[in-house]
């Protein structure tokens, strides 16, 4: 997945096709490349690393002769940032070019049909199976071999596809990726993203779901999958660049947190057959996991957060002791590790130096490594045994939200896998709870879907000086990343206790006004949290609660109480962490800062 940029016009095409790469290096990538097709015949140039190796091997374009064809952006996920894996993929023939952006999850399937029917596959992306298909499935008629293929994958997708069957057009698809139509005059375009074509056209089609596009230079058809003709309307667009790579949101952040119902559909969907959980990824076999003695976990900040909800929700599954550490702690305590413990490294840059260290120094020590990273070919993936990639996307705002979120739903899947190879969850239990997991993005995104309230709240509340996190459970762990994410990003001191604790010390901190945000979603410990909201409700704290929807008798105690959608209490924080992701974010948006930015802090932190 990343930038996808298409072109059909009167100029040529391959210098066009370049400055829209440019536009989308923001979003990060690996490689990059292009297929334009030129008298029939299709030419291509695929690079590794920065823009500039692509600029040099094609003389900026100008090697490259021919007035339509389609280029991208990689960010690794199936398979390593190669010439082979970058896109555009082709068929076998050479007559099918495609760019990709988003995850085919049945392409195995369709890799072993493809290959019992004599296909060659050169790449170990999900991707190359479409051209693959159009090749085998070409009828004569571009249109329905494409609207055919496209009914045939499961997934994600915005597709832009060109061949030399047919050199006067392209043809586009979304389901799930966005994609945008640009028209231009005497050309039209096809991106990932507004700003790739935005110095070129402001008039652009906003893709729905299960629209196909067929451009040609002077005519932009949109379609539905009978090629029936569907009347959309022009989107003008009145953004500048800058706003314009947030999809119109003014910091990455805000648009990392919208994005997230799409990154779990996107980390869970290709682990999930049905209802159940495929772990391919993992190389040991199931007798490595049932035997597991003990499980350590290690990380920093956000992603040792996640690491203790991921401790809750292992032990509570699967059965198995979970001991959760910070790399930094970690690394010099002497950890007493057994050759063939388990070692999760979670990391979302996969750079971070205390925890690559860690994982070392746990290799050394006859630990296996299992490590949940974000980048793909990054030092931690390198160096692991295993790897289970969340598919968040390239992450650009400095506090994490989507990648947090992700490794969350990895944890989910590895907890459930654990509880079934150890025996822990009957068929029926895992059927039940998968069935639960699968509706968390949806559920994510109706609750993201008016956050006005939450704006409300944080401008009332922006100019606090202290803030206490309280909850029990995974509810504390979750307390812990709601108030990292606040002080991280607003300056405003702040908390996480566990909602036990507090009466031995912390609540003498507790007077008129402070500011105490209680998490309530675990229903066996529901009174007990209950009960320290009325405790520090007595000593003047200001409470907001955070509770599942139903819950209306925490409304008596808390002076505002949010309701996140019913779940079940396993698979709460998921859901309960957006609400605090919201409000950090709009506390420092109102407060004035720079929210994407904050100060002191890095995105990826390489030094002790
Ligand atoms: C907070 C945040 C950091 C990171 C931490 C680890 O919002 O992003 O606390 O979680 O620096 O980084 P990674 O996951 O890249 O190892």
């Amino acid at each position: 997945m990343c930038g996808i940029i298409g072109y059909i016009g009167d100029r040529q095409a391959a210098p066009i096709i370049l400055s829209g790469l440019r536009k989308l290096e923001y979003r990060g990538y690996d490689s990059a490349g292009m297929a334009v097709i030129c008298d029939g015949k299709m030419q291509s140039e695929k690079t590794v690393g920065k823009l500039v190796e692509l600029e040099n091997a094609t003389d900026e374009g100008t090697k490259i002769q021919g007035k339509m064809g389609i280029g991208h952006t990689r960010w690794a996920t199936h398979g390593a940032p190669t010439v082979q894996n970058s896109h555009p993929h082709f068929s076998q023939d050479g007559k099918f070019a495609v760019v990709h952006n988003g995850i085919i999850e049945n392409y195995l399937e369709l890799r072993k049909m493809l290959t019992e029917a004599g296909f060659t596959f050169v790449s170990d992306t999900d991707t190359e199976v479409v051209p693959q298909l159009l090749q085998h499935f070409y009828n004569g008629d571009m249109f329905e071999t494409v609207s055919k293929v496209v009914g045939m994958l499961r997934g994600a997708y915005a597709l832009g596809i060109i061949s030399t069957h047919d050199p006067d057009r392209i043809y586009a698809v979304r389901k799930g990726s966005p994609l945008i139509v640009g028209l231009g005059d005497g050309a039209n375009f096809i991106a990932s993203d507004i700003p790739a074509i935005l110095s070129r056209t402001r008039r652009v089609y906003l893709l729905e779901e299960g629209e196909f596009a067929i451009l040609s230079k002077d005519k932009v058809d949109i379609v539905d999958a009978d090629k029936k003709v569907i009347h959309k309307q022009v989107y003008e667009v009145d953004w500048d660049v800058d706003a314009a790579q947030k999809d119109g949101y003014e910091y990455y952040m805000l648009k990392e947190i919208m994005e997230q119902p799409r990154a779990m559909k996107d980390t869970m969907g290709p682990r999930l057959n049905g209802n159940d959980v495929v772990m391919s990824e993992l190389s040991m076999p199931e007798s490595y996991y049932k035997n597991l003695s003990k499980i350590f976990i290690v990380a920093c900040g956000s992603a040792y957060h996640v690491g203790l909800v991921g401790k809750y929700v292992l032990e509570d599954l699967a059965r198995v002791p979970v001991e959760v550490d910070l790399a930094s702690e970690f690394r010099y305590r002497n950890p007493i590790i057994q050759p063939g413990d388990l070692v999760i490294i979670i990391s979302q840059s996969g750079e971070t130096l205390d925890t690559l260290e860690a994982l070392r120094d746990a290799k050394k020590q006859g630990a296996r490594i299992l490590s949940i990273v974000n980048v793909k070919g990054s030092s931690i993936a390198r160096e692991s045994d295993d790897v289970l990639y969340t598919h968040a996307g390239p992450e650009i705002a400095v506090a994490t939200t989507k990648a947090y979120s992700t490794q969350m739903d990895i944890l989910f899947l590895l907890g459930l896998y654990l509880a079934r190879v150890r025996g822990q969850i009957t068929s029926a239990q895992e059927q039940e709870l998968v069935e639960e997991l699968k509706t968390i993005p949806d559920k994510v995104q109706a609750f993201l879907k008016d956050v006005s309230g939450l704006e409300k709240l944080a401008k009332q509340h922006k100019s606090v000086r202290d803030v206490f996190f309280i909850g029990r459970g995974i509810d504390y762990a979750i307390a812990l990343e709601g108030s990292l994410k606040l002080k991280e990003i607003s300056y405003i001191h702040s908390e996480a206790y566990a909602a036990g604790e507090l009466k031995h010390g912390t609540i003498s901190l507790i007077e008129d006004g402070t500011l105490v945000i209680a998490l309530a979603t675990q229903q066996k410990l529901f009174e007990k949290t209950l009960s320290n909201i009325k405790e520090v409700k007595s000593r003047g704290a200001t409470v907001i609660a955070v509770v599942m929807e139903g819950h209306t008798e925490v409304e008596k105690e808390a002076d505002v109480t949010i309701y996140i959608p019913k779940t079940m209490e396993v698979f709460a924080g998921a859901l309960e962490v957006i609400p605090l992701q919201v409000l950090a974010y709009y506390i420092s948006y109102h407060k004035g800062l720079d929210v994407d930015k904050p100060r002191n802090l890095a995105k990826s932190v390489t030094v002790e």
